[in-house]
């Protein structure tokens, strides 16, 4: 059996599951009036922004999945407001959704919204990000969001030589918990490498006032977090590094290390560095495998991604439900801790994917189509 015949299959599998537990569930409302309308919608999700492409790769993989399965659940986008989120979450609730998947735009704002379906009855699983400092969360499907900042820094360990090497850091929002988490993983890996004198970060005084600690508190990540982040915004990111390099010196640029978060801003960086006729060359780190990303690996203009396979976590999150939706705990690995609960948690390998290998793991594994990209 050819490899995408059987993950077809195990979608196939776990969508007939779903639509059975869909119908358990429902029978108890079945002598309610217009209980066949409210049913019908029995899983709601909700996901922060159209703008970026991460999260249309999301709604593409739940929609692919849930059309297979003939089944029918409305996603909504929230547009990087966090009142928009919870008039989202509203609506579902009122659709009668037993079941809310959930994206927050803010970690700790989405907390409102995750206690208000609570109080409904509504199961909530937190989505790719965690909300934060609410028991009302029940599970939390999420990639290994330190190993994708881990990988992203040992790109840039593994690509320079000598010492007093350059280094721009740039982070994510400061309301998103992963923002925190991709910065601690780079940071466990990048510290003793500017320890060492291999990196002379030249962009934050926050960071170089902290540069001799191996392990940084949270308060001290937003500290650092506060100078850097790009708030997951490409204008922010692009005038960010603008004015980083403004402030910088002929000494500061040459051959410059850049961590950029995600494929958005690093995109929106590298466009920037690029064009100063004072860096000689960059290496640019990223994470979603964007299409537009991956075009700029092939053609050279962004160094790496941190590939997250969406369509596992798509079908995680599909399985808790159906977990949740039978009454059952959902399977978990671990736990991770929001601030007043340990939530449970199940969580995904990440890959790094740069120019050697984005046609083995990106085109030949069928993740994207060959015909999406120039120069392959
Ligand atoms: C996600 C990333 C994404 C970023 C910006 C993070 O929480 O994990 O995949 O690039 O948000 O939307």
């Amino acid at each position: 059996m050819s490899k995408k015949f059987s993950s077809i299959l195990a979608i196939l599998v776990v969508f007939a599951m779903l639509l059975s537990a869909c119908k358990t569930a429902a029978t108890p409302e079945a002598a309610e009036p217009a209980a066949e309308e409210e049913t019908a919608l029995a899983v709601g999700i909700v996901l922060p922004t159209k703008d970026e492409p991460r999260w249309i790769q999301d709604e593409t993989r739940f929609t692919d999945a849930l059309t297979a399965a003939g089944y029918n659940v409305e996603i909504l986008f929230s547009q990087g407001d966090s009142a928009k989120e919870k008039a989202n979450v509203e609506s579902l609730i009122s659709k009668g959704v037993k079941v809310l998947i959930i994206c927050p735009q803010d970690g700790t704002a989405a907390a409102a919204a995750a206690e208000e379906a609570h109080a409904a009855g509504v199961k909530v699983i937190s989505y790719d990000r965690l909300i934060r400092d609410t028991d009302a969360v029940d599970y939390y499907v999420t990639f290994d969001s330190i190993a994708v900042g881990a990988q992203q820094a040992q790109y840039l360990v593994d690509h320079a030589t000598g010492t007093g090497n350059p280094l721009y850091l740039y982070a994510g929002a400061a309301s998103d918990n992963n923002a925190f988490l991709f910065f601690e993983g780079a940071w466990n890996v990048l510290q003793p490498k500017i320890a060492d004198g291999t990196f002379v970060i030249k962009n934050s005084s926050e960071a170089v006032a902290l540069q001799d600690k191996a392990t940084l508190t949270r308060e001290e990540m937003s500290k650092i977090i506060g100078q850097v982040t790009t708030n997951w915004d490409f204008a922010v990111a692009k005038n960010l590094a603008e004015a980083n390099l403004t402030a910088a010196t002929t000494a500061d640029k040459g051959n410059v290390f850049i961590l950029a978060p995600n494929d958005g801003t690093a995109r929106s960086i590298a466009d920037v560095f690029a064009v100063d006729p004072d860096v000689t060359s960059y290496y640019v780190t990223g994470q979603d495998a964007e299409q537009a990303s991956v075009q700029y690996i092939i053609d050279g203009k962004q160094s790496m991604t941190v590939w997250k396979d969406v369509r596992t976590l798509v079908s995680d999150a599909i399985a808790a439900a159906v977990a949740l939706l039978k009454g059952e705990e959902p399977a978990s690995r671990g736990s991770y801790n929001n601030g007043v609960i340990d939530v449970p948690a199940i969580q995904s390998n990440v890959t790094t994917v740069d120019k050697a290998n984005v046609k083995e793991t990106l085109i030949d594994s069928g993740y994207y189509d060959a015909s999406l990209f120039t120069g392959l």
